[in-house]
């Protein structure tokens, strides 16, 4: 917990003197020649390559605009109205990130640090603020070093997880890697906000499997785990690392997997007893094998002109088909699972089947394909649930998903190697007591902004309609699925610090 008093310090160490700094050329003109004349006197090396990585919107528009839409993967960002940076920076090379730490400072220009750019609220490129801002554009820095022998890989910020997922295949079929299910999620912003995936309740979290880093600190400095000390280490696994400075790279350890892994996907509609399964699954998942991860999806659909929900299962279990049947029919046999909706795969390959790839005709190196997601407009929240959800209040919770016709829930198992690790290892203090997460989630095509309205009133609708059966004292919320409804000031006492402390890591502070 010490890092929070370490996050306060660094605050308060840096800031003063930025306050009394003179302001940066306010003309983005300027302030691009001034940014391109401080770059290479702060360098710690010599260099003669910075104008080839800085991009002003005044002098370099096009290649500037390409380079800003790249890495926004909500387009609820993707709008004139929002605040655009005065300069984006893509550092080849680590001395580019810290002259442009030492540079931003200088010209008092706030930084923004971007690695995939799948931020749900677009932190990572855009500002609320009125001063001038500047991106960190990590996605050249994207080297993996896989080692098979110590069993770990260095990873860069900008890398994929299905590029990191693919380079350690390519070296061993008997070793993953537990993060997120998305291919091309950003490993700066995936890891340093905690990071989760299918194999949670066997492994744990992302965080959980970090043994290095290296970091430029706010001084300009390359810090690896022994420079930065325990407790910087221990903040940005988990604390979210823009708070902290520009991570370079994490050294992870990989897990062994299996060679046949088994997926399945079912879906049960409200006639078919879904609310009784879906009942039964929240208090099964917390103990069951851990090798076994089930997920739940919540939709609305209308079933016989009732406006309802139906649920779809689906599942990652690190071992054969065989194994998981009886497995199933001790322990869950309410779901019905059968033979025939069990797939065999290796563990690459269960990555397709999360990506919504066809696993059997999908060739592998689609992993290696930095564009494959389909963007689109997204709103997501997230709670925690301590005690099972009766069955009464599931039935009105599918007949209120059915009514609002657009908004889907996500339920995430917990329980297993989730149990063991103590709430304060890191950051993230979501471990045992909790069933499962939420994730409520929207997504839509329509550039409309009364679309936009109304799915964005959806979510917080469904949100107050869940109050009653999720944490309380505080609610909490997960910092990866960024939601910024809940620092929005209701009156009443509101305490930003308060809100965003007790929510994300369960500490006032
Ligand atoms: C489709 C989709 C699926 C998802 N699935 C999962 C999932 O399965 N599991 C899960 O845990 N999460 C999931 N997420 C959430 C995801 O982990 C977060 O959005 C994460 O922050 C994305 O990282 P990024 O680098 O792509 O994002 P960015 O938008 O680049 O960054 C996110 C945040 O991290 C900061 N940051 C980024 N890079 C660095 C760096 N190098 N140094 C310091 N700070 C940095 C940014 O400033 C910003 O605050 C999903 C998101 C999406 C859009
Ligand atoms: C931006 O424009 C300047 C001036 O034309 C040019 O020197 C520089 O190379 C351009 N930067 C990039 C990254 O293309
Ligand atoms: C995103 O913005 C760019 C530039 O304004 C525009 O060309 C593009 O069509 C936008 N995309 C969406 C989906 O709105
Ligand atoms: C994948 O291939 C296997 C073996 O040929 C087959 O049994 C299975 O049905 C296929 N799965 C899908 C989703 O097509
Ligand atoms: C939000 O949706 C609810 C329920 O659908 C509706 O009653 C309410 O008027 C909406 N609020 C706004 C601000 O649109
Ligand atoms: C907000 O809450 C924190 C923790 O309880 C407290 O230390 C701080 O003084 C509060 N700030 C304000 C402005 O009330």
């Amino acid at each position: 917990m010490s890092s929070i008093i370490l996050f306060s310090l660094l605050f308060f160490i840096c800031c003063p003197p930025c306050f009394s700094l003179p302001k940066g050329p306010s003309d983005p003109n300027s302030l691009y020649k001034s940014f391109l004349e401080c770059l290479p006197t702060s360098s710690p090396q010599p260099d003669t390559t910075f104008s080839s990585v800085v991009y002003s919107s005044a002098t370099n528009s096009s290649a500037y605009t390409k380079v800003l839409l790249e890495h926004i993967k909500n387009f609820r960002y993707n709008t004139t109205s929002i605040p655009k940076p005065a300069i984006i920076i893509t550092p080849k090379k680590e001395n580019h990130v810290q002259a442009a730490v030492i540079c931003a400072k200088k010209l008092n220009i706030q930084i923004r640090i971007r690695s995939g750019g799948h931020d749900y609220e677009g932190v990572s490129y855009t500002s609320s603020e009125k001063t001038q801002f500047m991106i960190i554009d990590m996605f050249n820095l994207r080297a993996i070093d896989i080692n098979v022998g110590t069993e770990t890989a260095v990873v860069q910020a900008g890398a994929h997880l299905d590029e990191l997922y693919y380079r350690i295949w390519e070296k061993s079929k008997v070793h993953g890697f537990p993060a997120g299910a998305c291919p091309t999620l950003g490993i700066g912003g995936h890891i340093s906000g905690g990071g989760y995936g299918t194999m949670i309740r066997k492994y744990g979290l992302t965080i959980d499997h970090v043994i290095d880093a290296k970091i430029v600190d706010v001084k300009g400095r390359v810090l690896d785990r022994k420079a930065m000390g325990e407790d910087l280490f221990w903040a940005i696994r988990g604390a979210g690392g823009s708070s902290f400075g520009v991570v370079l790279s994490f050294t992870v350890k990989l897990v062994p997997v299996p060679k046949v892994n088994t997926v399945f996907r079912v879906t049960k509609t409200a006639e078919a007893k879904a609310v009784d399964i879906v009942f039964k699954w929240q208090s099964v998942m917390s103990t069951i094998d851990k090798d076994l991860f089930i997920r739940v999806l919540l939709q609305p659909t209308q079933e016989k002109n009732k406006k309802t929900a139906q649920a779809t299962f689906m599942a990652l279990f690190l071992g054969d088909s065989t194994r998981l049947m009886g497995l199933m029919s001790k322990s869950f046999p309410e779901l019905g699972l059968k033979k025939e909706d069990c797939f065999e795969v290796s563990w690459i390959q269960s990555n397709l089947f999360w990506s919504n790839f066809d696993y059997n005709k999908t060739k592998l190196d689609i992993l290696l394909d930095r564009h494959t997601d389909v963007v689109k407009f997204l709103k997501r929240k997230s709670d925690y649930v301590q005690t099972p959800i009766p069955t009464q209040a599931l039935t009105s919770i599918f007949n209120k998903l059915g009514e609002l016709g657009k908004i889907g829930m996500v339920f995430n198992p917990y329980g297993g190697r989730m149990n063991e690790i103590p709430a304060d290892a890191t950051p993230f203090p979501h471990r045992a007591g909790n069933l499962f997460k939420v994730q409520y989630s929207l997504s839509w095509k329509e550039s409309d902004a009364k679309v936009t309205e109304n799915n964005m009133n959806q979510s917080r609708v469904m949100y107050e309609f869940m109050t009653n059966y999720v944490a309380k004292n505080p609610r909490s919320a997960f910092l990866n699925y960024r939601d910024l409804d809940i620092g929005v000031n209701k009156g009443d006492g509101f305490n930003s610090s308060k809100v965003y402390g007790g929510k994300y890591y369960q500490k006032e502070f």
